[in-house]
């Protein structure tokens, strides 16, 4: 099949999430005036393979996804895939208006202000959102800087899959553009929202504007913190933990009259997400710090879930809790724009939390014209 597709000079391609833990592939087709999910599937990433964001054993992520792609009968000719953790640089700045060309000749100098990593080592893209408000020479752009080594290793193992690697992305944009981009009627309040994409080895915490995305911040705590805490615990292996964790309702702390052996694995599990979630709350404690006093768009209406950790059970209850505030699983699923194959709807209804930024990857050539940022 993808020989033919290629044959007929037709492009086919996949949102790619490589994770540290799984490989996360999704396609959608152009359907009536929305998306079709043609097919979705993960599997494992290969043990080790991916480290701090790095694909550093790209023979075998490259083996593992042809293989992927093999088995789920996926005809991809090209991949989409993105970067995201704490050494990913995405910055809401302030410039003298320029062209882009010329912008483009003078970037690396700008960015040297907002990276810790030497530039020369760093892949760095921008895009002019436009001027600003009261100040009429001067312009706003969204700079985002990557290590090479995470954006290159990527691309070689995509490619040593055999596949054309199409475009990087950040996956707080993918994750935006899968829940939010593709349902703005629901975000249309203007309201503040969290999206919280908890992974396995790290949680990405995106703040939000109404539509309009405002800032990303990476806190190293996720699924193999909590995997770890049963790991040490029991001195168990991590097929064991991770059966606990599954099992490890954490709604039962909210009810008094638990009965108190069902309390040991969240009782034990508590401590390390609640840093967790204060980690969580500095995020938007420190938004909501930059934003002018009094302003109205300071109240958090809502955190938004995804990632394989948000999985955990009673997670959302827990949290809404401990924050005070709304918490729901996000399902970009859930969307009458996405019409789901029937084959696929229990598997994708199941897997969710997981593939919402595979999903936001693989429309993202589809909108081409929707803007990082919408007013
Ligand atoms: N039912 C479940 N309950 C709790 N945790 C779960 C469940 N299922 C999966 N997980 C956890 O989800 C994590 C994997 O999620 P995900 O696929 O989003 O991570 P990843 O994208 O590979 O990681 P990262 O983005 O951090 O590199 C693992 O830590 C796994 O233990
Ligand atoms: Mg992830």
């Amino acid at each position: 099949m993808s020989a033919f597709t290629s044959l007929l000079g037709k492009e086919s391609l996949i949102g790619l999430d490589i994770g540290s833990a799984y490989l996360k592939a999704v396609q959608v087709d152009a359907h009536k005036q929305g998306f079709r999910v043609s097919r979705a599937a993960q599997t494992l990433t290969p043990e080790g393979a991916v480290r701090d964001g790095i694909v550093v054993n790209k023979e075998a992520v490259s083996d593992a996804l042809r293989q992927l792609l093999r088995t789920a009968g996926i005809p991809a000719t090209g991949a989409v895939m993105a970067v995201s953790g704490p050494t990913v640089v995405v910055r809401h700045i302030k410039l003298p208006k320029m062209t882009e060309a010329a912008l483009r000749k003078s970037v690396r100098y700008e960015a040297a202000k907002y990276i810790s990593a030497n530039v020369e080592d760093s892949a760095i893209e921008f895009e002019i959102l436009g001027p600003v408000e009261g100040a009429d020479d001067q312009m706003n752009v969204m700079l985002v800087a990557a290590p090479r080594e995470m954006v290159e290793s990527r691309i070689t193992a995509v490619e040593g899959a055999g596949l054309e690697a199409v475009a990087v992305d950040v996956e707080a944009f993918a994750l935006q553009r899968a829940l939010v981009d593709c349902d703005v009627n629901r975000y249309r309040d203007g309201g503040m929202r969290a999206l919280v994409d908890m992974g396995a080895a790290h949680t990405e915490v995106t703040i939000l504007n109404g539509t309009a995305f405002a800032l990303t911040r990476s806190i190293p705590i996720a699924g193999e913190n909590f995997t770890g805490v049963f790991k040490s615990h029991y001195r168990c292996e991590s097929d064991e933990a991770e059966q606990r964790k599954a099992e490890c309702d954490m709604a039962l702390l909210l009810e008094p009259e638990a009965e108190p052996e069902t309390l040991e694995d969240p009782r034990l599990l508590q401590p390390m997400l609640d840093e967790l979630l204060r980690e969580v709350r500095r995020s938007i404690h420190y938004y909501q710090s930059q934003l002018a006093e009094g302003s109205e768009t300071g109240t958090l209406q809502e955190i938004v879930l995804s990632g394989g950790a948000a999985q955990l059970p009673g997670l959302a209850p827990y949290m809404r809790a401990r924050l005070g505030t709304e918490v729901r699983l996000g399902n970009a699923f859930n969307n009458p724009v996405f019409e789901t194959h029937p084959e696929s709807t229990g598997f994708l209804q199941e897997q969710h939390p997981r593939l919402q930024v595979g999903l936001g990857l693989a429309v993202k050539e589809m909108m081409p014209s929707a803007p990082l940022v919408r007013a």
